[in-house]
């Protein structure tokens, strides 16, 4: 088989096949990535995988090629995992990588093969890639297609990948089936050994795009409705996470995505979201995924509040073009979208070191993984070393992404470096009363003033 991109989604999928036991060949576009990943260098991080890339490569079950001409081939089946990013131009989704990966493989295909979609895209597009095939393939060969979505979450990739808790595909044909079902063994053989079982959602094409879009809907709309609740807790007086965790033992509710805080970022649930709408709006049923909307303003303002209560904590009045905040030294905890990844793409905490920067203060961040892709996007930010050089001679400490290392953080070592024992929990992952008790002013977000 091979995988046809190999960002997040196409790297991990290939390596976590190998690692079942298939022949894999990898292809791109970028050299430079092709190159790595042979020599067994990881072009992200995402635990486990570097020694899983290692011990494939060894094996010999694992390729990576610029040339689809290779790919064409080696594959009897071919996954297409390029990148669907939002529109400059708008909030949809842009395919053009798609379409850049279906006309250069299909006129070098020679024999049968079957064409599977994984990257996550607007309802119509199998249909789409369908044409695409008919257009650039010899149409004597039958090349069939079918779709097959991911639901992959960083930094649980590999178990993702090879122990998924559903595996959803369209297909049209008997072959087409069997071919899926063949290229799915070894999750299924994994399973068994393991006493689980894999249930397998086999539907259409359109069905299988909107499961995958509508997933990340519900759980964008999950992680903005506790938000929400932490808005008017602020204005009530209430405390968010124990609202939650009252929540999620109703077993209907649950308590997973139920965390408060700055919200959500990353490569997938914010993009989605719009793209979806877009989607919508384009089929005429815009309304139905109205709420979709106001799930991104929520998610969107929980950024502005970390601002304002920054503001607040360092004795700033906010002015008509919001705080200013000119020289107040910030440490910001975190840089990437989530913990256990050095993916900072529509990263929460990076933005708000942005929106400090902006407002004038002197933000210095410190991030375990994420500080050379954070650098590229925001180079007008001090990156340190460590977090003890980060929070020192800080009047503010924010904490933003949920790292172990801040969560188990010791407030009474930390206080000793800080100008001032200042601190928002933008995760509300700290024990505000143990900060406290060493002398912090703790802030968290939907959650009381302690200290
Ligand atoms: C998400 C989905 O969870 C995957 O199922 C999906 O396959 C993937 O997108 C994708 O479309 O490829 P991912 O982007 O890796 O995975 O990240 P999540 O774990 O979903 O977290 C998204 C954001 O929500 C992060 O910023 C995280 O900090 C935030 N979050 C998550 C919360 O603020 N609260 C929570 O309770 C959970």
């Amino acid at each position: 088989m091979t995988f046809i991109g190999v960002g997040y989604l196409g790297a991990t999928y290939a390596i976590c096949y190998a690692e079942l036991g298939y022949e894999v060949l990898a292809v791109d576009v970028d050299p430079k990535r092709v190159e790595d990943l042979s020599a067994g260098q990881m072009p992200f991080h995402e635990p486990g995988l570097d020694e899983l890339l290692k011990r494939n490569l060894a094996a010999g079950r694992l390729r990576f090629t610029t040339s689809y001409q290779e790919a064409a081939d080696f594959g009897d089946v071919h996954f297409i995992c390029v990148g669907t990013p939002q529109r400059s131009d708008g909030m949809g989704a842009d395919l053009r990588y798609v379409e850049s990966a279906i006309a250069p493989l299909a006129p070098h295909l020679t024999r049968k093969a079957l064409i599977v979609g994984k990257s996550t895209v607007p309802v119509g597009t199998a249909e789409w890639v369908e044409h695409l095939v008919e257009k650039y393939a010899d149409p004597s060969l039958g090349i069939e297609v079918a779709w097959s979505p991911e639901f992959l979450q960083e930094g649980y990739a590999a178990d993702d990948v090879m122990r998924p808790n559903r595996i959803v595909w369209a297909a049209k044909t008997e072959w087409a089936t069997a071919m899926l079902h063949a290229a799915h063994k070894g999750v299924f053989d994994l399973a068994s050994t393991e006493d689980r079982e894999v249930p397998v959602v086999a539907t259409d094409f359109a069905t299988a795009e909107l499961v995958k879009v509508a997933a990340n809907a519900f759980l964008a709309t999950k992680i903005s409705f506790i938000n929400a609740m932490a808005e008017v807790c602020e204005v009530a007086g209430g405390d968010v996470t124990h609202l939650a965790r009252a929540l999620g033992f109703d077993p209907r509710i649950g308590n997973r995505f139920l965390q408060s805080g700055v919200g959500f970022g990353g490569g997938c649930l914010p993009k989605d979201i719009r793209a979806f709408q877009a989607r919508a709006q384009e089929l005429g049923a815009g309304e139905a995924l109205r709420f979709l909307h106001e799930v991104d303003l929520i998610n969107l303002r929980r950024r502005a509040k970390v601002v304002q209560l920054s503001a607040e904590l360092l004795g700033r009045r906010p002015g008509p073009a919001g705080p200013d905040l000119s020289g107040a030294r910030i440490a910001v905890l975190g840089a990437t979208f989530k913990s256990n990844t050095d993916d900072v793409r529509d990263s929460p905490a990076l933005a708000v070191a942005g929106m400090l920067a902006e407002a004038g203060a002197d933000v210095h961040v410190y991030d375990p993984q994420g500080a050379d892709n954070a650098r590229r996007v925001h180079p007008e930010l001090a990156y340190d070393k460590s977090l003890a050089e980060a929070v020192t001679d800080a009047e503010l400490v924010c904490v933003l992404t949920d790292w172990a290392e801040f969560r188990n953080a010791d407030p009474v070592t930390l206080g000793e470096l800080v100008r001032q024992r200042k601190i928002i929990d933008g995760k509300n992952c700290l024990d505000g009363t143990a900060w406290a008790a060493a002398g912090w002013t703790y802030r968290g977000l939907g959650r009381p003033a302690v200290g």
